[in-house]
């Protein structure tokens, strides 16, 4: 197989959901058709449960699962198939957003009884932004829930995109009776069963009677019936539209009992896209160049605390990573070389020679990577794409143990670089502010800085609304807003200024009388 031919064969992706709409489930499920595993059960769950907050047992059980489910990679009918793997709690969302600029599609799944809830609207947004295309899997449809008309106009209305549905369902809860393939036209049963694949029945003509036969004469008629209406008010699937992050396919199951799993697998590989170009500062990036370039998005630190190594998860944008060449870090003007980089298959890691584009190689590392950072054969180029967001709360951060400052220092500047949450030095007094997006994640710096830095941190509770990084092109107001609010700037790890807004209020009253000075919520603009 060429190069091309080898990118092209290449699904990468992510699932998102709600907690508990049944993203391990169904994750475990593909793994499972794809013959990765054999048995049910072998995915464990990456959630930290709501009750966990305070059990550290927990997080450390979570970030070793995590190494080992961050990316799981499968054959599947000739595709290879990459699951990239994001974290169930909503307090690292930052992670998530970070894994959605490596993927090229996403799979969101859809608790039929629950609809479109929080967390799904939010990774849709980000996803809305990158105009990356998306796939919904009506999940639990084993169980009483909602007409799935009401949930497709509530997909529509709140995630803000277009449906079309390629499957749909016969009944829902005891009277589920399974699903008819709009995009193969067959029709599928429902046994309820966790383990095997149930019957399917090729039937291209929905006024067979054979359906009735099946199913009874009146779920027929109801199918028969929701089919002229799907068909009446859904335009035909356009593939164009899909690839374009403007429209949704749309299938209906329950992965606990694989069912619909399959129909959605095999649609799936067929119109996802292949690897798609990456933008660089300088310029695309196209997958089928020969010559490699990647960036990290993500750094897994090393659970053993004596021996400081992580893993640098980078994704390979264009050409071929391979085993024992030297390649440039463009941050740091180096040459650097892998003896061990590993590929991610189901979810063991193995050594590798070669890893292609739409693939994540993962290297181990001792310090140099940061999230964000290019690698390439030479060329200086810089990946865009790895936004920081505004963070939700905010805290003062100390050092609890004036022996340790230095241990402090590194462990904190070791932590935001693997992205654990986002630091700010005030311009007023030079204190450091840590920002993130969870309670969680202040628990994990403080736990992490204790046991792998052996540094003591206090924090010191801080009201601020938001950071907004601000910039002008007049350079006056730039400067007199500096002065103006001075109390309230600081600066982020990249020099670049922040204005820490109190409340809603002042950040509205700035954005009033500061016309000309832009505030954004994103560190990419
Ligand atoms: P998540 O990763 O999105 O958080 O969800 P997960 O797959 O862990 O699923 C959440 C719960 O929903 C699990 O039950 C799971 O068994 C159940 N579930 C997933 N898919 C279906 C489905 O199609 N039908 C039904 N009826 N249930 C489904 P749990 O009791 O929380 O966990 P467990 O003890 O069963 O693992």
């Amino acid at each position: 197989m060429n190069l091309q031919e080898e990118i092209k064969r290449r699904r990468t992706f992510a699932i998102i959901s709600h907690p508990d709409a049944g993203k391990t489930t169904l994750t475990e499920k593909l793994l499972l058709y794809g013959g990765a595993i054999h048995v049910a059960g072998a995915v464990k769950s990456n959630k930290i449960r709501k009750t966990a907050t305070s059990d550290w047992m927990e997080i450390e059980k979570q970030r070793g699962i995590s190494v080992a489910t961050s990316v799981m990679g499968f054959e599947y009918d000739n595709y290879k198939i990459n699951i990239l793997d994001t974290p169930g709690h909503q307090d690292f969302a930052e992670d998530t957003f970070r894994t959605l600029t490596a993927v090229d599609s996403v799979i969101i799944v859809i608790d039929a009884a629950k609809g479109v809830e929080t967390q799904t609207r939010k990774l849709m947004e980000v996803c809305r932004m990158r105009k990356t295309p998306v796939i919904v899997f009506v999940n639990k449809m084993d169980r009483e829930g909602r007409d799935a008309f009401d949930n497709l106009d509530e997909i529509e209305q709140e995630l803000g995109i277009r449906v079309r549905p390629l499957s749909w369902p016969i009944g829902i809860g005891q009277n589920f009776k399974g699903v008819y393939n709009l995009y193969e036209q067959n029709l599928n049963l429902f046994t309820p069963n966790k383990q095997t694949i149930s019957e399917r029945h090729e039937i291209t003509d929905i006024t067979s009677q054979e359906i009735d036969t099946l199913v009874g004469e009146r779920a027929a008629q109801k199918l028969r019936d929701d089919i002229e209406l799907v068909e009446g008010v859904y335009t035909a699937f356009d593939h164009s539209e899909y690839l374009a992050g403007n429209l949704a396919p749309v299938f209906f199951g329950s992965a606990l009992n694989s069912f619909g799993v399959k129909e959605l697998l095999d649609c799936f590989v067929r119109i996802a896209p292949y690897p798609q170009p990456v933008e660089a500062i300088e310029r695309t990036v196209n997958p089928m160049e020969d010559r490699f370039t990647g960036f990290v998005f993500k750094i897994h630190a090393n659970m053993d605390p004596n021996h400081r190594s992580c893993i640098a998860f980078v994704k390979v944008c264009s050409g071929c990573f391979e085993r024992n060449v030297y390649y440039k870090h463009i941050r740091q003007q180096k040459q650097l070389r892998f003896s061990a980089p590993t590929a991610f298959m189901a979810q063991k890691k193995e050594v590798v020679d070669e890893v292609f584009a739409g693939d994540i190689v993962g290297l181990p590392d001792t310090g140099n990577f940061k999230i964000g950072d290019t690698l390439t054969s030479g060329e200086d180029l810089h990946f865009r794409g790895l936004p920081s967001f505004s963070p939700e709360m905010f805290k003062y951060i100390e050092n609890a143990d004036p022996m340790k400052q230095k241990q402090l220092e590194k462990g904190i500047a070791q932590l935001m670089d693997e992205g654990v949450a986002q630091l700010f030095v005030s311009q007023l007094n030079g204190r450091k502010i840590i920002g993130t997006v969870g309670q969680l994640q202040f628990e994990v710096i403080q736990y992490r800085l204790e046991h792998e830095y052996q540094a003591l941190c206090r924090w010191e509770p801080l009201q601020l609304y938001k950071a907004c990084w601000i910039e002008s092109d007049d350079e006056q107001e730039l400067r007199n807003f500096k002065l103006r609010k001075a109390q309230f700037m600081a600066t982020d790890r990249d020099g670049r200024d922040v204005f820490m807004a109190d409340s809603r209020y002042v950040l509205q009253m700035a954005q009033e009388d500061f016309k000309h000075i832009k505030f954004h919520f994103t560190s990419e603009f």
